[in-house]
């Protein structure tokens, strides 16, 4: 959850938003503001700003982006009912949907998507909605979550994504499905999300993206990683500027000591971040649990002597799900990477261009014990909401779709207190690292 609250989106609606003006003269001063490369966040941010909603149809960047209307998007999400529920975090709740070819779209094909909607009683609003659309409806990689769409009707605001079919980082790696996430797909993941954060800083205009965990880390069938939640991304210091002054947002146990200190802003922020996403990859455990002891809650913190001392302390920081299942060599450098990614001094973490490098270095290493072929007896298992998104995988919705009643009043038909998805799924066989496999994935991570 966010480190504070963000203010509602009410106090700071661009006003020509919500109107439906053909105005020629706002259109010409937007085309003049536009540069011709990628528009900044600060263009949209003060009151008054031409560049609305109105104008974002008619705007290059939003040419990639389809308009859905909410009567559409609660057709494709059967009303957004619970059995097409993937999830909810501080924007609001997600649904799996399926576009058909009917929906009469050129350019859109066929294909699941998840429709994220704003929870208007939630914390966050309309500037986080802004800001995801403005950001990818105008950056496009292999390794950031695809925007389809957007949806603004009056007080709602609904975002569209390309469905990906594993869901997030967070749920395989905390809470198993089957056994343990593999060594070099953790590596893979791992070298995709750092590609993905590597590609937001060496931008022109970098992004800064403030919320790098997890949970924002959404895997596709081959476990190809892809960088969600861009609400509280910030466009990087410009010119001879060093940092970015902002209010502390992000998650707690993921953002840099001196971002909390001083609230200042630099790409080296994400690189702590990622440092800490490096080391639950490493060890299985979270960056933050009250259920462990009192020393050993703050994930960096326990694990810093071990990190600095990584040649003879691996051992006390790996995984033990993963049993003998990886490399050593490859361990060691992981924790020596994550060493200098947790660095106190910003100056000494490495850019995320060099992480990726090290990283990709990194599957080369073959010193992994060839494991047992594992199978999985297909069983029956309860899981809870949040994980629900394994689920939707596993079968396609078979509820009607609800007609009439706002999306509102749907959705708190579900959100209930202390609510819980029970849905059955099937396990499905799975397989060790032995060496057919790490070389197969290998070529396919190059490739
Ligand atoms: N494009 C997507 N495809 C499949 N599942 C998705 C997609 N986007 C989000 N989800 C799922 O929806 C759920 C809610 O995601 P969301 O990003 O809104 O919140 P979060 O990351 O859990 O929390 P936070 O608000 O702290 O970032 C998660 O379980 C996530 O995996
Ligand atoms: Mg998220």
């Amino acid at each position: 959850m966010a480190i504070k609250n963000i203010k509602k989106w009410r106090s700071i609606i661009i006003p020509s938003c919500f109107k439906n003006h053909n105005n020629l003269d706002t259109k010409s001063q937007v085309f003049k503001q536009i540069p011709p490369s990628r528009i900044s966040l600060s263009d949209f941010s003060y009151p008054g700003s031409p560049l609305c909603l109105s104008d974002l149809s008619s705007s290059k960047f939003a040419s990639n982006l389809h308009i859905f209307t909410l009567p559409e998007l609660k057709l494709i999400t059967n009303g957004f009912s619970s059995s097409n529920f993937l999830g909810e975090g501080g924007f609001g709740p997600v649904h799996k949907g399926f576009v058909s070819e009917t929906a009469g779209r050129p350019g859109l094909e066929a294909q699941p998507v998840a429709v994220k909607l704003l929870d208007l009683d939630g914390d966050q609003g309309h500037r986080e909605w802004l800001t995801e659309v403005v950001l990818l409806g105008q950056l496009r990689h292999p390794h950031l979550v695809k925007l389809i769409g957007y949806c603004c009707e009056d007080e709602q605001r609904l975002l569209v994504y390309e469905y990906m079919t594993r869901g997030n980082l967070e749920n395989h790696l905390f809470r198993r499905y089957t056994s343990s996430l593999p060594w070099l797909t953790r590596m893979k993941i791992a070298v995709g999300a750092a590609k993905g954060l590597a590609f937001l800083h060496g931008e022109e205009k970098p992004v800064i993206y403030r919320d790098f965990k997890t949970s924002n880390i959404l895997l596709d069938s081959d476990y190809n990683a892809k960088l969600s939640d861009f609400g509280l991304a910030k466009d990087g210091p410009e010119g001879d500027d060093t940092h970015v002054s902002t209010r502390i947002m992000g998650t707690h146990g993921y953002a840099a000591p001196e971002y909390i200190m001083t609230g200042h802003l630099t790409a080296m922020n994400d690189v702590y971040s990622f440092g800490v996403v490096l080391l639950e990859l490493l060890t299985g455990k979270r960056a933050m649990d009250k259920a462990r002891p009192a020393r050993e809650q703050n994930l960096v913190e326990w694990a810093k002597p071990y990190l600095k001392d990584h040649h003879h302390k691996i051992e006390r920081l790996i995984d033990p799900t993963l049993e003998d299942q990886y490399s050593s060599q490859g361990a060691k450098k992981v924790a020596s990477l994550a060493n200098q990614c947790l660095s106190h001094n910003p100056k000494y973490r490495p850019t995320m261009s060099h992480v990726v490098r090290i990283l990709e270095s990194i599957l080369e290493y073959s010193d992994i014990p060839a494991g047992p072929f594992v199978y999985v007896a297909p069983t029956e298992v309860k899981i809870d909401a949040k994980v629900s998104e394994n689920e939707a995988t596993c079968k396609e919705n078979g509820d009607q779709v609800d007609e009439g009643g706002d999306v509102k009043k749907e959705y708190s038909k579900q959100k209930t207190k202390g609510y819980r998805h029970k849905h059955q799924i099937k396990v499905r066989a799975v397989y060790t690292d032995t060496h057919v496999y790490n070389k197969t994935l290998r070529d396919e991570i190059k490739n």
